[in-house]
């Protein structure tokens, strides 16, 4: 048996652009560029980044929504990708999706009841359905009386519930949230991550919790990965990364967070990442987010780093420059620079 229950090899998805009479592929759209991550039995790995990043097109790669360009996917230590439909029918038990937008993923025609035994019927289980959703609608916190409602009759948090009924219904190993909580108020996001807490603990699930936002993911992650245009570029134990980040993209999320001491937030300083995301269809040269970065020089164009671990047991960086203490800048830069030449 594998020490994880999810695990990635550089995974890889390239859409093709296509253009002309002919539909000729003119171009790729690198919406997922060489992702390693694993991810053991009963942790949650938190994964952000912004919008455009492949955050969503890395769940369907996962859950083989989408074939990738290049790469495997391994459940239990066995690829995926490998699988006929027999197996991977059998498979789609263990792993589920909740998605971000709880108004456009239920059907608005059917009811309640309907919705959640979907998966139910989808997989032959034996027994009384609306029972059974029934007793999903208590464990995720809705009325059960409410079997025979429609989907817009509830609000937007009870309806990622129903999303969240669904998805457990088969008893999963493995359930990705794509942003399950962005579309919330945040009153209710802290409510609907509460829940996922509690399912947790309840049924020993696995978490994948995608959003865009680092403190979204901070109390409910084990470990978080950023991801900027398709590649992971910083990984770590959630304290660890949020403590001392190395990644100068993930200083500069972490610095966007308000703190909640006013002083210390009116002391800190902000820093503010000039220019847009580049296109995934034409990515700069080197690493990828020189072109914004505050400590790129010259050798971040024209080289590109590589996912290496850091000081602290598994947390990986690929910064040539990672922060360090913001005093050190100077003569620790060099020493750095000296470091990645004799390595290249
Ligand atoms: N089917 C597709 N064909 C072509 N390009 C696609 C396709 N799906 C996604 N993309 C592109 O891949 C990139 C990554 O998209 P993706 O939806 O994975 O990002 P995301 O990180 O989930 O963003 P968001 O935070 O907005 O949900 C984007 O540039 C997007 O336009
Ligand atoms: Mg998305």
């Amino acid at each position: 048996m594998s020490e994880y229950l999810i695990e990635t090899r550089n995974l890889k998805m390239h859409f093709p652009i296509r253009a002309g009479v002919l539909r000729r592929a003119v171009g790729h759209v690198k919406a997922v560029d060489g992702v390693d991550l694993q991810v053991r039995q009963g942790e949650t790995l938190g994964i952000v980044g912004e919008s455009g990043c492949g955050k969503s097109t890395l769940a369907r790669l996962i859950l083989r929504l989408l074939e990738p360009t290049e790469g495997e996917v391994l459940f239990e230590g066995e690829n995926i990708l490998a699988y006929g439909q027999n197996q991977m029918h059998r498979l789609r038990r263990d792993m589920q999706i909740v998605f971000q937008d709880p108004f456009a993923s239920l059907n608005p025609r059917k009811k309640v009841g309907s919705i959640i035994a979907e998966p139910l019927r989808a997989h032959g289980e034996p027994g009384n359905h609306r029972r059974r959703v029934q007793e999903l609608l208590e464990i995720v916190g809705l009325n059960p009386e409410h079997y025979n409602r429609y989907p817009h009759e509830f609000s937007g948090g009870q309806r990622q519930r129903i999303g969240i009924a669904r998805a457990i219904a088969l008893k999963p190993k493995l359930i990705i949230c794509d942003e399950p909580v962005s579309a919330l108020d945040v009153s209710i996001q802290a409510q609907i991550i509460n829940l996922f807490e509690d399912l947790q603990k309840e049924f020993n699930l696995t978490y994948i919790f995608i959003a865009h936002d680092l403190s979204v993911v901070k109390h409910i992650s084990d470990r978080v990965a950023v991801m900027y245009l398709g590649k992971i570029v910083e990984a770590a134990e959630c304290a660890q990364l949020y403590g001392e980040p190395r990644h100068p993209y993930t200083n500069a999320l972490l610095s966007a967070i308000p703190l909640p001491d006013p002083k210390r937030e009116r002391e800190r300083q902000r820093i503010v990442l000039v220019g847009d995301v580049p296109s995934p269809s034409d990515p700069p040269s080197g690493c990828t987010f020189h072109v914004r970065c505050p400590r790129a020089d010259a050798y971040c164009r024209d080289n590109t780093p590589s996912l290496e671990p850091q000081r602290v047991d598994g947390h990986k960086a690929s910064c040539f420059f990672p922060v360090l203490d913001s005093q050190q800048l100077g003569e620790g830069r060099d020493n750095i620079l000296a470091v990645a030449e004799g390595r290249s």
